[in-house]
């Protein structure tokens, strides 16, 4: 029985729209003939009506009457909207030119990737590229990731051909780090070499306001003769200076990375409350923002370069996670969402 649809009719008249229609005011008086003409779709409900027993006929009544208000009012406000078309197309010369003034703006992780980039580029790294759709090789097995390595596993790592048997290096995936850009890198260059590596890069995590399944990085390597922990150091703590401020203080705590030998994570004095303790460095004074440590041998062996005459540093840094820092963004999503009242905030950073 129809009448039991109503609710879906006033929904379907509430959607309907104008805006695909190729010649509205025919639409609109199909759309009246459809639900509001003789033998429309209302009337048949209201002969329909007579059928129901009586003590459903008060719900069923007011049911119809707000279907009919509903129809009656969509096709007042198409016919408005038609009117208006009309005059704006009398009164408008369509042959100026179009409002240039409504440009969209950089995307905020754009930005800081840029500046990331401008600021190493200063002291002569380079950019280079990698592939997102990578192989095990890249992105573990030449970075001297262990075959049982938690990272590996399916849990963090979008597989898009696994081989049957456990993690061959054939095995084709998103990468999970902008890391294997070293080893492609490596392979095709001879030290000198002095790169940063942006990109995206996935991991299989559920999205929430502090995880993502997509987000950016910017790597780092740097290969030289002779290459120690101080330039790592100081390099990094020109690149904390440049891009949070001079006052800006870096400290590095040991940590574990595949393939750097010794490891560190960096991090920067509290760019809002300027070391004494906020909410933001939950207290302590200091921000997490970057892995790095010296390039491990086994990682320059496996490509190619001799480690009893080079020595070299790297590291690897979060883009989403310095945006949220130099502009207190408190949830991950918001990059992603397009939202335009988020985006705008950003239109005047270049
Ligand atoms: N690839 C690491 C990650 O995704 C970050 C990293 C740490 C990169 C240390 C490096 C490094 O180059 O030396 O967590």
């Amino acid at each position: 029985m129809k009448l039991n649809n109503i609710e879906d009719f006033i929904r379907e008249i509430q959607m309907a729209s104008l805006e695909k229609a190729m010649d509205r005011a025919a639409f609109v008086e199909q759309f009246r003939i459809k639900y509001l003409g003789k033998k429309g779709l209302i009337s048949e409900l209201f002969e329909e009506f007579k059928t129901v027993p009586n003590e459903q006929k008060k719900e069923m009544g007011q049911a119809l009457n707000r279907l009919k208000t509903a129809a009656q009012a969509k096709i007042e406000e198409f016919k408005s909207s038609v009117e208006k078309l009309e005059q704006q197309s009398q009164t408008s010369d369509l042959t100026l030119p179009t409002d240039y003034s409504a440009v969209g703006s950089r995307h905020v992780l754009s930005v800081v990737m840029n500046e990331i980039i401008d600021i190493f580029s200063r002291i002569g790294f380079t950019v280079a590229d990698g592939p997102e759709i990578e192989d095990d090789y890249h992105v573990f097995t030449a970075l001297n990731f262990a075959l049982d390595h938690p990272a590996r596993d399916m849990q963090d790592t979008f597989f898009v051909e696994k081989e049957p048997s456990v993690n061959k290096p054939t095995d084709v995936l998103l990468r999970t780090h902008t890391s294997g850009v070293q080893v492609r890198v490596m392979e095709q260059q001879k030290p000198p070499i002095r790169v940063i590596m942006p990109g995206r890069v996935f991991r299989n995590e559920a999205i929430s306001a502090r995880a993502h399944c997509i987000f950016h990085q910017v790597e780092g390597l740097y290969v030289d003769k002779k290459v120690t922990f101080a330039d790592l150091k100081q390099t990094l703590l020109y690149f904390a200076k440049e891009m949070f401020g001079e006052q800006t203080q870096i400290r590095l705590r040991p940590s574990y990375f595949p393939f750097t030998e010794p490891s560190a994570e960096m991090d920067i004095s509290c760019n809002i409350c300027g070391g004494k303790g906020c909410n933001i460095c939950k207290g302590t004074g200091w921000l997490e923002i970057l892995g790095c440590g010296m390039v491990d041998p086994n990682v320059l062996e496996t490509s190619g370069i001799d480690s009893k005459e080079y020595s070299g540093f790297a590291f690897g840094m979060g883009v989403e996670r310095m945006a949220m820092l130099k502009y207190q963004i408190r949830d991950l999503r918001l990059y992603f969402e397009n939202d335009l009242r988020f985006l705008r905030q950003f239109d005047t950073i270049v």
